[in-house]
């Protein structure tokens, strides 16, 4: 039977696909890790040839996993990891150096020059973003200055730059098609959120030859025809969109006032604002949650650069758990009365302080601190740092976010312990979906309900469902001192205070 969907999901630290019956149940998954490339300190690289081999290697699996030949998928959606820069060149296909990655911080004092000047208002006006390294703006400039040849290049037209999406989308078509989505569009520090187009002051401040832009299309869209030589059949392209977008999505949070938060390697929160441009006061991220039929749907960001990643810290640096999964039940062993703290900075602190130079710190240690203590204060540091978040977006948003109900995804959120404490925290109920997956749900609603085959944004939101919801229950005394000595635990790790 033909009407699969595939869905890529281009990760930071993996690539999986799956594949989808008509029914949106998985029926084939693959998953592959690639190589992490630290150059120097605070770089980080991945190589775009390898990823490319990823992405082949696991559709290849997972059409195999799921007992169907590649001839049976009748679309494709991508959602990947957001802001990391590729360049390449348009007649070979070639990377002209390796991707520089979200994480990356090598253009730090570049954005201090930057702010130096006083461009930073002009940046988040455009962009709804701020200058830090974070996006990929002052990446592209960096390659642009430092690759021999590159910006005269560009300026011919003989180079491509993309974010991982379109030179996924490159890749699949044989090299016919350079485009991208609003989405990833929207976190390149080069976009106009609000005219939908990349913006030529911008680009003129960071010598961004226009020539090596991507065309953006809708989130569901035709993003081309895979060529046959590539994958062995031609399918369209129909969906794609950043990877936390795509969980926007995958969430059903459609209308204004929901939220999600994803816990990855990072967090990332995002309100639903509907057509609402808001323009934070607090330090968050103003982007677009997706574009669809030329409209665009806005989101209010919270970007937090350490979540599931500090409970790695737990298993491979102190070695505390063998498995990521003993983590909730070893806090749950932890003395009640201490109160120890980790301020997981280890790359900075992402909203709303935006400190590059920040490091992590733990507090509270006493002669009875143990393993346990550490594996609930790095459960709790994300916790609190969701409801940092959180307590922004109530700001920026006429107090409309504090009646919504935090849908929450990604690997972390199956840990009941964490779910629970994050429900405290926030003196808010938190939801987890039924379907954990919902970063690549939301990648092939895309491409499904474009290709006609699944339903469309109502009738999708009217499948989501619960499987469980967390109240909060913690004592209103206990979470106020609680949230204190969290906040005092931070403001000392900043650099900036
Ligand atoms: O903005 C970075 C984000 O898109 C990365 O997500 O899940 O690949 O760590 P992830």
């Amino acid at each position: 039977m033909s009407g699969y969907i595939l869905a890529i999901d281009q990760g930071t630290t993996s690539t999986r696909s799956m594949i989808f019956d008509h029914e949106m149940h998985i029926v084939g998954v693959a998953q592959q890790e690639f190589t992490q490339h630290f150059p120097d300190s605070g770089w980080v690289e991945h190589d775009a040839d390898e990823i490319w081999q990823t992405v082949l290697a696991t559709i290849e699996k997972a059409v195999s996993a799921a007992e169907i030949k590649i001839g049976d998928v009748a679309a494709i959606g991508i959602t990947n990891q957001r802001e990391t820069v590729v360049v390449w060149d348009r007649e070979t296909g070639q990377p002209v150096h390796r991707a520089i990655v979200w994480q990356d911080r090598r253009t730090a004092r570049f954005c201090d020059e930057l702010k130096h000047k006083g461009l930073e208002p002009l940046f988040t006006e455009k962009t709804g973003l701020l200058l830090d390294p974070y996006f990929s703006g002052t990446k592209l400039s960096w390659l642009l200055k430092n690759v021999d040849g590159l910006k005269a290049r560009a300026e011919n037209g003989q180079i491509c730059f993309g974010t991982v999406d379109s030179w996924l989308i490159y890749k699949l078509t044989g090299g016919k098609v350079h485009a991208t989505d609003a989405t990833n569009a929207s976190r390149t520090l080069i976009y106009d959120i609000g005219d939908n187009r990349f913006d030529d002051e911008l680009l003129s401040i960071l010598e961004i030859p226009r020539a090596m832009l991507p065309e953006v299309k809708d989130c569901a869209d035709d993003f081309g025809i895979t060529d046959a030589s590539v994958l062995g059949a031609e399918i369209p392209i129909l969906g794609v969109a950043g990877d936390q977008q795509a969980a926007v999505i995958g969430n059903a949070c459609f209308e204004p006032g929901m939220m999600k938060s994803t816990y990855g390697t990072g967090c990332f929160a995002l309100l639903n604002t509907g057509r609402d441009r808001v323009a934070s006061s607090n330090r968050l991220l103003t982007t677009i949650a997706y574009r669809m039929n030329g409209e665009t749907t806005y989101a209010l960001e919270g970007s937090i650069f350490i979540a599931g990643a500090a409970v790695q810290w737990l298993r491979d640096q102190m070695g505390f758990v063998k498995v990521a999964s003993e983590t909730d039940a070893l806090a749950s062993k932890a003395d009640p009365h201490q109160r120890v703290y980790l301020v997981p900075a280890f790359t900075g602190l992402g909203a709303p302080h935006w400190d590059a130079d920040a490091r992590g710190a733990i507090f509270g240690l006493t002669r009875g601190t143990g393993p346990a203590e550490f594996a609930r204060a790095v459960l709790e540091s994300v916790a609190y740092q969701t409801h940092d978040l959180l307590e922004a977006m109530k700001k920026d948003w006429n107090g409309s976010a504090s009646k919504t109900v935090l849908r929450v995804d990604g690997g972390m959120v199956a840990s009941d312990w964490t779910m629970q404490r994050l429900a405290d925290i926030l003196a808010a109920p938190v939801d987890r979906p039924v379907v954990l997956e919902t970063t690549v749900l939301g990648a092939a609603w895309l491409a499904g309900s474009r290709a006609g085959l699944w339903p469309d944004q109502k009738g999708f939101a009217a499948t989501w469902k619960r499987d469980r919801r967390f109240e909060p229950g913690m004592d209103v005394t206990e979470r106020e001192a609680a949230i204190a000595g969290w906040q005092d635990s931070v403001s000392r790790c900043l650099t900036t205070r």
